[in-house]
C-alpha cells in the first residue's frame, strides 16, 4: 500500500485533510479522502456559524456526517474550530454590536457553545482547534503583536485561559490545540515577532496550568513566500515540544499568482512554481518527521477544485494550492511528500 495514509502510518504519523461536504458527493473526491488520509477536519461546517445559525437551534447534520465518514474509514478527526472570529453566526456578533447581548452574556453564550460542541462530540474528536488566530499580523496596526479580534475585543485575554479549561472540562481526552498562520518559522522574518509572542502567551498560560496540549501550525504557504528550510522550521516545532507540547501541522498549503502562463490544471512537471510547491509541502512534511512530537500533518483540501484559495486570493488571482490538480491528477507536490515519506 503505498498510499499517503500507509506510507506516513510507518512514521506514526497521522496524514489528513479538510473536507468539504459538498464534494464528499463526489465519488472522486470521496475515494482519495478515503484512500489517502487518515484523518479528517471540517472545512466549515463544525463553525459557529454553521452549527447554530439560528440562536438555540442547531444544525448538526452536516457536522455529523463527517463524524460518521470517518468511523467508516478509521479515520481520526481534527476538530475545527471552537473560538475563532471568523464564521460567527450573525445573531452573537449583531447582538453584541447593538448592546442586547451584554459582556457577562457573551462569555457565558462562549462557554455554552465550547460545552456543548464538545460535549457532544466526546470521544470522537482527536484534536482539538480550541483558539484560532488570536494575533494580530506584522502588517497590522499597530504592528506590534497583540491579541486581536472579536472575542479578545469583548471579553479580554482571559478568554483564552476559560476556553481551554471549558473544553478539558466536557472532554478530558481531547488534545487541546491553539491553532494559527504564518507560524512556520523563528528568524528574522516578519512572522517571527508572531510566534514569539504566541509563544511566550502559551508558556504562560502552561505555567498557570491551562491546559493546551498542542501547538497548530496551519503552514498557509505560497510559492513566492513562505521559503523556509525543513531546520528552521523543526526549531518551532522544537521550541513547542521544550514546553511539554506536541504540534500538528494542521491547514497546508501553497498558493501560486496565476500570472505569466500558469493555467489551472497545469501539471507540467518542469514548471517553476509546482516545483517550488512541492518544495514548500516537502519542507513542512520534513520538519514534522524531524521533531518527534509533531503528530499529523493535514492539507487544507487535496485538489484545486475545490479549495478556498481561489475565491479568496483573486487579485492578483491566486491557485493551484493543493495535492490534486482539478482532475484528480496527482501533482509534483503529492510525489514529493510520498518520496519523503518513503524516505524519511
Ligand atoms: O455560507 C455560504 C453559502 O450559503 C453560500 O452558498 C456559499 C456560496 O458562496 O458561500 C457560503 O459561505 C462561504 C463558506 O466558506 C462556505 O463555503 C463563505 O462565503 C466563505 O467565506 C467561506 O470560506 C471559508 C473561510 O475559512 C472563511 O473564514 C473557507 O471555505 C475555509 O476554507 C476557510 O478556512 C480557514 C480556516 O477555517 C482557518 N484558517 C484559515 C482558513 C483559510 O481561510
Amino acid at each position: 500500500d503505498q498510499s499517503l495514509k500507509a506510507l506516513a502510518a510507518r512514521h506514526n504519523l497521522v496524514i489528513g485533510t479538510a473536507i468539504s461536504n459538498d464534494a464528499l458527493a463526489e465519488p472522486q473526491y470521496k475515494a482519495i479522502a478515503t484512500q489517502q488520509f487518515s484523518s479528517v477536519t471540517h472545512e466549515n461546517a463544525m463553525k459557529w456559524e454553521s452549527l447554530e445559525p439560528t440562536r438555540g437551534t442547531y444544525n448538526w447534520a452536516p457536522a455529523d456526517a463527517l463524524i460518521d465518514f470517518a468511523r467508516k474509514n478509521n479515520q481520526k478527526v481534527r476538530g475545527h474550530v471552537l473560538v475563532w472570529h471568523n464564521q460567527l453566526p450573525t445573531w452573537l456578533t449583531e447582538g453584541v454590536a447593538n448592546g442586547t447581548i451584554s459582556k457577562t452574556e457573551l462569555r457565558d453564550l462562549l462557554k455554552k457553545h465550547i460545552t456543548t460542541v464538545v460535549k457532544r462530540y466526546k470521544g470522537k474528536i482527536w484534536h482539538w482547534d480550541v483558539v484560532n488566530e488570536a494575533a494580530s499580523d506584522p502588517w497590522d496596526t499597530p504592528s506590534e503583536i497583540h491579541l486581536k479580534g472579536f472575542w479578545a475585543q469583548n471579553l479580554g485575554p482571559t478568554y483564552i485561559a476559560d476556553a481551554f479549561r471549558w473544553a478539558r472540562a466536557a472532554d478530558p481526552h481531547a488534545l487541546l490545540f491553539y491553532n494559527d498562520y504564518n507560524m512556520e518559522a523563528f528568524g528574522d522574518r516578519g512572522p517571527s515577532d508572531k510566534v514569539w509572542f504566541i509563544y511566550n502567551l502559551i508558556k504562560n498560560l502552561r505555567a498557570q496550568g491551562v491546559p493546551i496540549d498542542g501547538f497548530g501550525s496551519q503552514g498557509h504557504l505560497g510559492t513566492q513566500y513562505g521559503n523556509f528550510d525543513a531546520f528552521q522550521v523543526k526549531e518551532t516545532l522544537d521550541a513547542f515540544s521544550d514546553l511539554g507540547m506536541v504540534s500538528a501541522f494542521t491547514e497546508v498549503d501553497v498558493r501560486s499568482q496565476m500570472t505569466a502562463g500558469v493555467q489551472a490544471g497545469d501539471t507540467n512537471e518542469i514548471n517553476p512554481r509546482l516545483q517550488a510547491s512541492a518544495h514548500n509541502f516537502s519542507v513542512l512534511l520534513q520538519a514534522c518527521l524531524l521533531n518527534r512530537h509533531c503528530l499529523s500533518y493535514t492539507v487544507w483540501g487535496f485538489t484545486d477544485k475545490h479549495s478556498w484559495v481561489p475565491t479568496w486570493f483573486t487579485n492578483p488571482p491566486e491557485g493551484l494550492a493543493t495535492l490534486y490538480d482539478e482532475n484528480y491528477q496527482p501533482k509534483r507536490a503529492y510525489n514529493s511528500i510520498k518520496s519523503d515519506l518513503i524516505f524519511a
